[in-house]
């Protein structure tokens, strides 16, 4: 266990995120308070999103539900090869070095709905969704699609300033060779009432940076998500996220950061539970499946060459997805 990471929960400070006002008409100010937090921390609101607060509470009531089953009804609909549906605890490990059993959370992935018989349904992470019978969980499909739907357009909005902050006109990221159609993921979570041991690598998530361009999160009112400003400081230090029901917590993801020649850093995050069961929702923003990730124009000079290969975007989010979920095959043996 690497005992600096291990040290300092107790006492961890709050950090203050700059709140980007989607309704605002000052863009010039929307654009300037977004560079400064992406060079600073990495993290910011989004408020005046246009999300209502209703369908906000509904998509909350709706996953405390699905996570309420009992597990033999979870199961069966646990995740495919296409990374669709339930994630069991300990599925996923997001930091081994520093974890024993894995993210004590459980999840639930619903993805961009493309019916079988669609050629676009070969592709990975593309094809039907699989969704809790409306016997068991009435209008559940219905909230889940109408807010995924939601948050993606909220998401394509960040492009817009994300895009003026790096210097590039405003519509660059929503050509539709990048987002015209993009792998759009949304993420349940549910972690359970325990408390993290850093000590014992017991960690509600462990530290990791996000894979995409850009994830929008969604949380009840439970503490719990820490951030790490400077991912090469030595000892880490961590701050904890401010819960805010209604406003999205955006963060940058590895996608982004590569893209940006590390201009814009992705930043380490990690849940710790306080003992209080919490909700969560992602938004994962990746781009088109053949995509290529390659240092922008703007993000370059002599003295600044390009600091990664290009890559496309489908290979790069696969690999990640594999090297931290378990294998299926666990699942398998372990039903047999
Ligand atoms: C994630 C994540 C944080 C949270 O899903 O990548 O960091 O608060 N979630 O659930
Ligand atoms: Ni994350």
């Amino acid at each position: 266990m690497d005992e600096a990471n291990a040290a300092d929960v107790a006492g961890v400070p709050a950090s203050t995120l700059n709140l980007i006002d989607l309704s605002s008409s000052d863009i010039r100010r929307s654009v300037s308070l977004l560079k400064q937090a992406c060079l600073d921390s990495g993290f910011f609101y989004v408020i005046n999103h246009g999300v209502s607060q209703e369908l906000m509470e509904e998509v909350f009531v709706q996953s405390r539900r699905f996570f309420g089953l009992p597990l033999s009804e979870k199961m069966k609909l646990l995740r495919n090869e296409k990374h669709r549906g339930y994630t069991p605890l300990f599925d996923q490990v997001l930091d081994p070095a520093n974890q024993i059993n894995g993210d004590y959370k459980e999840g639930y992935y619903i993805g961009v709905e493309v019916p079988e018989d669609d050629p676009r349904a070969q592709k990975p992470h593309f094809g039907p969704n699989l969704w809790p019978s409306e016997d068991i969980l009435p209008r559940w499909r219905q909230a889940m699609e109408k807010f995924h739907c939601q948050a993606l357009n909220v998401a394509k909005v960040v492009t817009r300033i994300i895009a003026l902050a790096l210097d590039l006109e405003a519509g660059f990221f929503e050509k539709p060779e990048i987002f015209g159609e993009p792998i759009a993921t949304l993420r349940l979570l549910h972690y359970e009432g325990l408390v993290s041991d850093p000590f014992k690598g017991i960690y509600g998530a462990g530290a990791h940076s996000d894979f995409g361009f850009i994830t929008l999160l969604a949380t009840d009112d439970v503490p719990g998500l820490q951030i790490c400003k400077n991912k090469d400081a030595k000892p880490l230090k961590w701050e904890y996220v401010q819960p805010m029901r209604g406003p999205f917590i955006v963060n940058l993801g590895d996608m982004l950061e590569r893209w940006s020649n590390c201009i814009f850093r992705s930043t380490l995050h990690r849940v710790i539970g306080n003992g209080q069961e919490r909700y969560s929702i992602a938004s994962f923003l990746e781009p088109n499946h053949d995509c290529l990730i390659e240092c922008l124009p703007t993000c370059m000079s002599k003295e600044n060459p390009p600091k990664f290969p290009p890559v496309q975007c489908q290979t790069y989010l696969s690999q990640r997805l594999d090297d931290t979920h378990a294998d299926l095959n666990v699942y398998r043996r372990e039903g047999a």
